[in-house]
């Protein structure tokens, strides 16, 4: 979801169709846009893609003006249709709305509208608050900033939203509580977005809403930063972006997913330049250096992320307690922050979170800052809300992650965190000088070693071609490569809608076993290194039952090469790196398969890329 707005001296039209479109990648599924021409508002909104709305707003409305909004709505409240699409009109049709996140409280708001006398045309929250802000409007004879402000006191839940007034057209106002929302300042003119993207090829400059803020935004006027609750004046802080616009464009491939798939080797070294120094036998990291203290006497580590993100705090839980011999929890965002958990102030909690905006992840740090952990973050995306509400934190330098299924954040993630567990095992004298030396070289020659894994493109995409239409995939591995085998499964879901499952290997006689047959894929990381035998005895488990096999291995394999059907092989590295290699090997498979089956892949149906509800 995706909001994005403009006022100057343009045309509004083009500029907010392209935004939507570089928002895209977010996840949506109905899209809108109003445009003011000086007179009147022209609106046009359709279920489906950008592509479909720039369509019905080119042969159904004017689209000329120099206001103008647009959005791409992921549902939350009633089905993606035409009418619950955004933009939202109040009652009178003077006041226009974009919005998103999820107003809670919207049933009971909604009810007391309707008794006094207001019409519902769509089921969403968001049209509730249109008519609430033109019902203050009214009563309270204010102007429309204000009533803003008094409607979001009434108002539990998220959001990002922007209003107008036709009557009023030379202002905009903005509102931000759990969704982001950016403003882009130009000359007598001003762009809105949820992120950075639809205006980067305008204005460097640029103000980030923080919680809880609204702004005013005049043609010809400063803006006025307010806080919703009390009122007091806030003061923006200008920005100077350093994001160009090749970084959020294709650059030849043919989707962001391929593109961010090799990107990895750059993006994996663009994560530990500066940081990794081999040749001075050190790691140099601001928020580890700063707060030392805190980690080495930490009693342990808690883990929260969602998705992918997750998959890389198992990783890092592996990590962590072999290298650095601390004990690790990793948990569920969303289950740790609901389920009352015991923290200290002994405890230090890692939150990762790729676009550093996810509702569940900022919560459980919210809970656990309460409670007296220290709190760090592993964020890609710079001056996120993850990144401003955690104690200290480390960026992965992965660059732009536009498509939603996340890939080089993973791998950049499973890097920041590689990096961590170093430093803290040989702070704590917990791995010998020669080892830490021997990990360093073995991490600085990962990203020439996912470079060659890279090179293995052409036999997976036909080994795709074999897989393509099957029902069911199984994934397996273990030690360091479970949670591979986790997250392979889940960029197949996620991008081709075929189920799969990922499982320690040795888990599979406990149930999984029942379902393999001659129909049933399943890819088994069997690197030499981490319980290769076990491995080979799981794979001639699924070779008895006639499942087919896929295997990724190292460089140089005999023993499984002889019962695999397929063989993928990466370049050897020591056991806990495994994962930067064996990962890349199933995103292109997953990415091929989806391609064959003829799914969006960068922007797979129901998917966000940013989750901001709970
Ligand atoms: C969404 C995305 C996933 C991502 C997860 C967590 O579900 O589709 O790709 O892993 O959110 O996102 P985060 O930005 O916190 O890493």
């Amino acid at each position: 979801c995706g909001i994005v707005g403009y006022i100057g001296h343009r045309d509004a039209y083009p500029i907010v169709i392209k935004g939507l479109q570089r928002l895209e990648y977010r996840g949506y599924d109905s899209a809108g846009v109003v445009l003011f021409d000086g007179e009147d508002t022209h609106l046009a909104k359709t279920k489906g893609k950008v592509e479909d709305l720039k369509h019905k707003a080119e042969i159904t409305i004017s689209t000329n003006g120099k206001l103008g909004l647009g959005h791409t709505r992921w549902a939350t409240h009633g089905v993606p249709n035409d009418v619950n699409s955004h933009p939202h009109y109040s009652n009178s049709g003077d006041l226009v709305i974009i919005h998103n996140g999820i107003i809670e409280n919207y049933e009971s708001l909604k009810k007391a509208l309707i008794k006094r006398g207001y019409s519902f045309e769509s089921d969403t929250d968001t049209e509730v608050l249109i008519n609430l802000i033109e019902e203050v409007k009214k009563k309270e004879g204010v102007k429309l900033g204000k009533a803003v402000q008094i409607a979001l006191n009434q108002v539990v839940g998220a959001y990002a939203i922007a209003v107008f007034d036709k009557n009023k057209p030379d202002e905009i106002v903005v509102a931000k509580l759990g969704s982001p929302l950016a403003i882009g300042i130009g000359e007598n003119e001003f762009f809105i977005a949820s992120d950075a993207s639809p205006f980067i090829e305008f204005t460097n400059n640029a103000v980030y809403l923080e919680d809880e803020e609204m702004a005013i935004i005049r043609i010809g006027k400063e803006i006025k930063l307010r806080k919703i609750k009390d009122d007091a004046i806030a003061y923006p802080n200008i920005l100077e972006l350093q994001l160009n616009l090749e970084e959020i464009e294709k650059g030849g491939y043919d989707h962001f997913m391929l593109k961010e798939i090799y990107e990895q080797p750059r993006a994996i070294l663009d994560t530990y330049r500066g940081r990794l120094l081999a040749d001075q036998g050190l790691i140099r990291m601001a928020g580890i250096d700063q707060n030392l203290e805190k980690f080495i006497n930490a009693n342990r580590i808690i883990i929260v992320a969602c998705g992918t993100s997750w998959h890389a705090g198992l990783v890092a839980e592996y990590i962590f307690e072999d290298l650095a011999r601390i004990p690790v929890e990793v948990e569920y965002a969303s289950e740790f922050r609901y389920r009352n958990p015991v923290i200290t102030d002994k405890d230090v909690l890692i939150a990762i979170s790729q676009s550093g905006e996810t509702a569940d992840t900022l919560a459980a740090i919210k809970m656990a800052k309460e409670k007296g952990a220290f709190v760090f973050g592993v964020c890609n995306v710079v001056g996120s809300s993850i990144a401003r509400e955690t104690h200290a934190g480390a960026y992965t330098h992965a660059g732009p992650e536009i498509g939603v299924a996340s890939t080089k954040a993973f791998t950049t993630q499973i890097t920041v965190l590689s990096l961590i567990a170093l430093k803290l095992a040989k702070e704590k004298g917990a791995m010998s000088e020669s080892k830490f030396h021997e990990y360093l070289t073995e991490l600085e020659g990962i990203p020439s070693k996912v470079e060659k894994t890279l090179e293995s493109n052409k036999l997976i995409e036909e080994i795709a071609e074999v897989y393509k239409d099957s029902t069911n995939c199984l994934y397996l591995g273990r030690g360091y490569n479970f949670p591979v085998a986790l997250e392979g499964a889940l960029k197949l879901k996620e991008i081709s809608y075929i189920h799969a499952e990922g499982y320690p290997a040795a888990e599979m006689k406990h149930g999984p076993i029942a379902l393999i047959d001659e129909e049933m894929p399943v890819v088994v990381i069997a690197t030499k290194k981490g319980h290769y035998e076990k491995v080979v005895s799981n794979i001639q488990e699924i070779k008895s039952r006639s499942g087919k096999i896929i295997a990724i291995v190292t460089e140089g394999d005999k023993s499984v090469k002889e019962i695999a059907d397929h063989v993928i092989e990466v370049p050897e590295t020591s056991e806990p790196m495994t994962p930067l290699l064996t990962t890349i090997p199933l995103q292109l498979l997953s990415y091929h398969i989806a391609l064959m089956r003829g799914c969006n892949v960068d922007q797979p149906r129901n998917l966000a890329k940013s989750v901001t509800v709970e």
